[in-house]
């Protein structure tokens, strides 16, 4: 009955993870918007979501050429990191710290998207799957370049106003 699991499995259970996760963000991003203070965040954030929709639509393509259906699988680490986020917009409300907060939340979702899209990148090019590597390293290059955006936009903006300016 119990068949041994492949890198095959392995790479469409974390196919689904992925699938999950970029769904959850989707509608956690234009919360992100309407909470962020700056002008440059709301923009930030309104962006990346139109970047998600392409990234689910990669996605789908991905299962497509596994022919499978698009199914996602519950992804507790993201429904964590997007309740911490939901956190700090709760207790950081009108607060001069809210940006920077926002900021960091989003780059820990950034940071663990990163990780899911290098994994499944290494895993597509071992199976040989080379429409998927492409499909995947695009979204893996979106998430890359939105950090960068993440990473300018705090040292720029949020952390100066939500610093307690030592010195
Ligand atoms: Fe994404
Ligand atoms: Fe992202």
């Amino acid at each position: 009955m119990s068949s041994e699991k492949t890198l095959s499995d392995l790479f469409l259970d974390t196919l689904k993870d992925i699938y999950f996760a970029e769904k959850q963000i989707l509608k956690a991003l234009p919360k992100m918007a309407r909470a962020a203070q700056s002008e440059e965040g709301k923009a930030g954030f309104l962006q990346h979501r139109e970047e998600t929709l392409g990234q689910i639509e990669r996605l789908e393509q991905v299962f497509g050429l596994l022919e499978k259906p698009p199914r996602g699988k519950t992804c507790e680490a993201i429904q964590g990191i997007l309740a911490e986020g939901e956190e700090i917009m709760e207790e950081y409300k009108g607060t001069s710290a809210l940006d920077a907060g926002l900021i960091a939340s989003a780059q820990a979702v950034e940071h663990y998207e990163i990780a899911r899209y290098g994994t499944l990148k290494a895993w597509a090019k071992q199976l040989g799957l080379k429409e998927a590597v492409s499909l995947l390293d695009a979204n893996l290059q979106e998430e890359i370049a939105t950090d960068e955006k993440l990473t300018a936009l705090g040292e720029a903006t949020a952390n100066p106003k939500g610093a307690n300016k030592a010195k």
